[in-house]
């Protein structure tokens, strides 16, 4: 399972990073917002000082929502680092922009994906990433991981490459139940990673093993 973590943040990329389990990176206009990053030339920077940071993907997405203008705009971010990764909004011409950089092979991370056929489109046009949102489901009391469940079974039904990027995780039992389910990205929050690091037993064992040894020493 890969992990991306879902911010603008420098810090906390590096500090993901520096934990050594990140593969990736994604973004959106409100994170980017959240950070104080606006404007077009100071946020093309932001993803340049990105991906200076992380080995892997690092998902740009884009504004415009018209066929051309999502070309236009992809294209240009996929030529500002080999690692970005073309972020398209679930409408229609964004599963058109979909197709055209699947011909091109440029990466693609089609967002804002609430439904297995969504999915299924996303999938048959090529993307290269789906980002199912099962935090803003589970927020209208809709089953967010049962969409990964459903998006599971209906890509491996036909072998379909395109990598399910469960998104909007809020918490650590997100990641754990979409690892069970076979998700193979999970992007959030670095508290959510942090929190898979903890467990009282593994402190109160290590309290133990450290004053025993003092004993001895
Ligand atoms: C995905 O790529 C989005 O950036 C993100 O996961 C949205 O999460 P949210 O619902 O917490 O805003």
């Amino acid at each position: 399972m890969k992990f991306f973590i879902d911010t603008a943040n420098l810090d906390q990329i590096r500090e993901a990073q520096a934990l050594g389990v990140l593969d990736g990176v994604t973004t959106n206009p409100s994170l980017m917002a959240k950070e104080g990053i606006t404007g077009k030339e100071n946020i093309i920077n932001h993803y340049k000082a990105i991906c200076e940071i992380v080995d892997g993907d690092v998902s740009a997405e884009v504004i415009a929502t018209d066929f051309e203008g999502i070309v236009e705009e992809g294209e240009a971010l996929a030529k500002l680092h080999p690692q970005i990764v073309v972020k398209v909004p679930m409408i229609r011409e964004g599963v058109k922009a979909l197709k055209y950089f699947s011909t091109k092979g440029i990466k693609t991370n089609c967002t804002l994906v609430f439904s297995a056929g969504q999915a299924l489109l996303a999938a048959k046009a090529g993307a290269t990433y789906v980002s199912p949102f099962i935090g803003r489901l589970d927020d209208i009391s809709t089953d967010g991981l049962g969409l990964i469940q459903e998006i599971r079974l209906v890509y491996d039904n036909y072998g379909f490459d395109t990598q399910i990027l469960a998104a909007s995780i809020r918490h650590t039992m997100h990641i754990m139940d979409c690892a069970k389910i076979g998700a193979d990205v999970m992007t959030g929050p670095l508290s959510a990673i942090d929190g898979l690091l903890k467990h009282p037993l593994t402190d109160i064992g290590l309290e133990k093993f450290l004053a025993d040894y003092k004993k001895g020493n």
